[in-house]
């Protein structure tokens, strides 16, 4: 029989493991950075963290030559006992035996010093910036979050599926598309087709932009998909909200039928995703002293259902508004985009809290959408959430492969180059619809982190890409 061993075992607890579940007087070891360290006469305190929560150890050194080699930054491995800590802001100490010093920092040199340090100084270091605690927490949320989500769709019976990067359809069909070409050969090519570096798959191919297309293709034989993927957008908006590369949270399902189903799906999930991440959005509350955000994401968690809103009445009551206030910079009218100053107003002041925009203009969405009744909208929705504007969108797809062909004709787009989507819909077609949810707007919204730059590990954006 196979010996079973216990995945604990397999590499020594993290400061975290450790502080839950081992009893004082315990000898124990630790590995990790040194964050702070306040010497006093008889005794040294040093902070020491391993990354795996916000907090780490903190160490207790009564040996003076022991504490001398500890220095910001540095990595260090700590042996000692753990015992009740009488200081405040922890419950338990490490109480230090023996010190080595694994990797040197000079803490006059080191980049990343302990007072607050600005935002863009640490994306110019964004090598180092994982090791402030801000970067730390967001990554730690990023991976709570992600997990939610998975367990969220697992137990609706969704399979987690991974779709291709490389693609030759633009999803968005907005032109936002990044070429993917090998290099230009430097030398002449001693095979034919080595001349057309460009053509390497015999098409154009592009980055994704959205797993959509992929997904539904999945979905006609899966039924319900899902994945958390990376999306490479092409456009120039040098907004807080928009990167170059960014991770989308994207579900598909076939045999559904309404817009307000898969309204009601996305937010299952995301008030899942606010339940299960609530620890990490009281350490960012904790860290800003800003306790409105987590007011705010109080409210979305305990209000029964959040409000839909077609984009018509949408419309109505901003008009209404502007026509009395006059506090638009874009004049709100039926057949305009939503500003990004009229998604606030909808969901900060007149909601006051998370609302689905639904039924937009043909016109202003994408050509995959389905056609309503009326012939001049299409049955989708936008999240709009207060603070950060859209969160999601999502749609039925059009199944109906006539008036499919019709939109990709007013799209202007090449009706071969979806040929394999139009198919989906003529062997097999089932109504179907899905959302995708912008990762890094979401911790956004969790964190009140304000930027998505620093919402995700290395951000990219236009002019910008580091390592
Ligand atoms: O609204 P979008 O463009 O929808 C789609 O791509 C659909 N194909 C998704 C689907 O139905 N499967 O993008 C979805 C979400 C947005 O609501 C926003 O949160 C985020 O992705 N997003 C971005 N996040 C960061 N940077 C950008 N440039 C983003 N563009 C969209
Ligand atoms: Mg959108």
């Amino acid at each position: 029989m196979l010996g079973r061993v216990a995945s604990t075992s397999l590499l020594p607890p993290t400061i975290r493991q450790l502080l839950s579940n081992t009893s004082n007087s315990a000898r124990v070891q630790v590995n990790g950075w040194v964050k702070s360290v306040r010497r006093q006469k008889n005794v040294t305190f040093a902070v020491i963290s391993d990354g795996s929560s916000a907090k780490g150890i903190q160490a207790v050194i009564q040996n003076g030559s022991l504490a001398k080699v500890l220095t910001n930054g540095a990595s260090v491995r700590l042996g000692g006992t753990l015992g009740d800590s009488p200081g405040k802001g922890q419950d338990k100490e490490l109480r230090v035996e023996e010190v080595e010093v694994v990797g040197e920092c000079d803490p006059a040199a080191y980049p990343i010093q302990k007072q607050a340090l600005p935002v863009d100084y640490l994306r110019d270091n964004c090598h180092f910036r994982a090791r402030t605690n801000t970067i730390a927490e967001m990554l730690r949320l990023r991976a709570t979050a992600s997990d939610a989500l998975q367990q969220f769709f697992n137990s609706l019976g969704f399979c987690y599926v991974h779709t291709p990067i490389i693609t030759s359809s633009d999803c968005e069909g907005a032109g936002e598309t990044f070429r993917v070409a090998p290099p230009e050969p430097s030398e002449p090519a001693t095979h034919p087709t080595e001349n057309k570096p460009s053509e390497f798959f015999g098409h154009p191919a592009y980055l994704t932009v959205s797993s959509q297309l992929h997904l539904e293709a999945l979905a006609t034989a899966l039924s319900r998909v899902y994945t958390i993927s990376p999306s490479f957008r092409a456009e120039r908006s040098l907004t807080n909200r928009h990167l170059s590369e960014f991770w989308m949270l994207e579900a598909e399902w076939s045999f559904t039928q309404s817009v307000n189903d898969i309204c009601a799906v996305t937010e299952g999930a995301i008030k899942d995703v606010l339940s299960k991440t609530q620890p990490h959005a009281q350490v960012f509350a904790q860290a800003t002293g800003r306790s409105r955000i987590l007011e705010h994401l109080q409210t979305a968690s305990s209000t029964p259902v959040w409000t839909r809103l077609s984009y018509g009445d949408a419309v109505a009551e901003l008009a209404k508004y502007h026509a009395s206030a006059r506090k638009f910079h874009f004049e709100p009218a039926w057949g305009k985009p939503l500003q990004s100053e009229h998604e606030r107003w909808l969901a900060e002041e007149l909601v006051k809290g998370p609302v689905f925009v639904t039924d937009y203009p043909v016109a202003l969405k994408p050509f995959y959408m389905r056609l309503n009744d009326d012939g001049k909208t299409v049955a989708c929705f936008d999240l709009l959430v207060p603070h950060l504007g859209e969160l999601v969108g999502g749609s039925l797809r059009e199944e109906r492969s006539n008036l499919l062909d019709k939109a990709l004709e007013s799209h202007g787009l090449d009706k071969t180059q979806y040929g394999w989507y139009s198919e989906l819909r003529k062997y097999g077609g089932a109504p179907h619809g899905g959302f995708g949810l912008g990762f890094e707007r979401l911790i956004s919204w969790i964190s009140g982190i304000e930027n998505v730059r620093e919402c995700i590990a290395m951000p990219r954006w236009a002019g910008r890409m580091l390592l």
